[in-house]
């Protein structure tokens, strides 16, 4: 499979993420039965994983979109501004925040700092997929997906400069040379 000149391989495929997606909501649905959590999935990359998890889950809750807006070229140091979009009121709720995938972590801190300061009761937070970085660095994630080592992975709602999101498999860049 080629994005923009790149090949991919298929990773993980979407048998594997549907079986990884109930086992999760399986977890959530049990850690929350006397709670009323109110989830949010982080746009654009986590537009799919939230769809089927949330389909999963059993339990009353709510659910708000948000988008982080980030300083163009240096997401992953961190510059996050703001998040944006979310309507229901915060205050007080069980927050669970959806990603994609946490990288070096730094968008996920951001975030979940930032719910914090709104007066959350809880926050906690899923992501379908982790690197090494953020698993070294401890970053606080409740319920992972995947661990990755550091594969570029296009698919299932991730992308590679925009395009590949809509695969239902993931995949990674496959290794492009002989030189290592
Ligand atoms: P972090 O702040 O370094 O954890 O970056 C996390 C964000 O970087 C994710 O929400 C993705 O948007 C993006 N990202 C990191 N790794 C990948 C990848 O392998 N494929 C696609 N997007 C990625
Ligand atoms: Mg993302």
């Amino acid at each position: 499979m080629k994005i923009k000149g790149l090949e991919f391989k298929k990773f993980i495929p979407a048998s594997k993420i549907e079986e990884k997606v109930i086992e999760l909501a399986t977890k959530i649905n049990k850690d929350y039965k006397n709670q009323v959590p109110v989830f949010l999935p982080i746009l654009n990359g986590s537009f799919m994983f939230a769809a089927d998890l949330i389909k999963e889950i059993k339990i009353p809750c709510r659910i708000s979109f948000v988008k982080t807006s980030s300083y163009s070229g240096t997401s992953s140091t961190g510059q996050l501004k703001t998040l944006i979009g979310h309507d229901e009121s915060l205050f007080n709720q069980d927050i669970i925040v959806i990603e994609d995938i946490v990288d070096s972590g730094l968008t996920l801190e951001k975030i979940m700092e930032e719910l914090r300061g709104l007066g959350a009761k809880s926050v906690e937070a899923i992501s379908l997929l982790r690197k090494t970085e953020a698993r070294e660095k401890n970053t606080d994630v409740k319920y992972i997906g995947f661990e990755l080592d550091a594969e570029f992975v296009v698919g299932y709602g991730l992308d590679y400069d925009g395009f590949g999101r809509n695969y239902k498999d993931i995949y990674k860049l496959a290794d492009v040379g002989p030189e290592k």
